[in-house]
């Protein structure tokens, strides 16, 4: 129960790593904020009924992360609902594979508005209650992409990559006002997002056989690396990026 009587707000929270980082945290004593886009309600729906089966409290609400004044207005609603928010998980994310030489601009734009500008108007929408209080958890999620670029995912390592580099300007920015920022890489995880280039099995195959663990991973690996930034375990730790990937890069 380590983070017990905290409230996260968890961007992207319907489905894959943000539904089992709000249950995850959920079982380590706090309450949750659900929240994802607007057609994504009765996905929310069920994720606040695993909340709930492990006894805590479950808001829904609707988000789009790009845009600037429904982060405000959710960020107000779900304060008001829930009294304070101590940890901001920015797990959204989009990923649509394509050669850069062969990107359209309306794809590399959705990229950067919704893995990069989405961490900043979030961060900076709940930023003013932590400062107040001289004490908040940000945890970005980033990905190994954003350590070593991926053939068909340029775009999307590059807003990766801003995302290890918004991490760390932003724990420069903040620690001296209690406020700890870290980012988690993973590697491989299987959602709908993880499983977008790995149709096939024999790939499955390959990319198992290539991490020092042997497999990949589960949305639930993420949890244990996400509660450990979010609670006082990592009471000296600010700044940083840690690759959850079953020992698949090691830099
Ligand atoms: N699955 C992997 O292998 C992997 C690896 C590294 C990093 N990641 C990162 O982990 C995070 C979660 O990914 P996932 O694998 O669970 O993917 P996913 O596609 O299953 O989930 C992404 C979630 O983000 C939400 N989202 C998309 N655009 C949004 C917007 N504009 N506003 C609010 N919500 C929005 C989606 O609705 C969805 O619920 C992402 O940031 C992703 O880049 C995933």
């Amino acid at each position: 129960m380590i983070l017990k009587d905290k409230t996260v707000l968890v961007t992207g929270a319907s489905r894959g790593i943000g539904a089992a980082l709000a249950k995850g945290m959920a079982e380590a004593g706090a309450d949750i904020v659900i929240t994802d886009l607007e057609h994504e309600a009765n996905a929310m729906a069920a994720v606040a009924g695993q909340v709930e089966a492990a006894g805590r409290r479950a808001m829904c609400i609707p988000i789009d992360v790009t845009n600037k004044a429904r982060v405000e207005e959710v960020v107000a609603e779900a304060t008001a609902e829930m009294g304070q928010i101590d940890v901001l998980v920015n797990n959204a994310g989009v990923l649509k594979l394509s050669r850069l030489d062969a990107l359209d601009e309306a794809t590399w734009d959705q990229h950067f508005d919704v893995n990069a500008k989405g961490i900043m108007l979030c961060t900076n929408a709940i930023l003013p209650q932590m400062k107040e209080r001289g004490t908040g958890r940000i945890v970005n999620i980033a990905s190994l992409a954003g350590r070593q670029g991926i053939e068909q995912q340029g775009h999307y390592a590059a807003t990766k990559a801003t995302a290890i580099t918004l991490t760390r300007v932003y724990a420069q920015e903040l620690g001296n006002q209690g406020i700890y920022v870290n980012a988690l890489c993973p590697g491989i995880i299987m959602t709908e997002m993880g499983q977008n280039n790995l149709q096939k099995q024999e790939d499955r195959d390959y990319w198992a056989g290539a991490t020092a663990l042997r497999r990949l991973g589960e949305p639930e690996d993420i949890v244990g690396p996400a509660v450990f930034f979010a609670s006082d375990l990592s009471g000296f730790v600010t700044g940083q990026a840690l690759n959850v990937c079953g020992g698949l890069y090691f830099h």
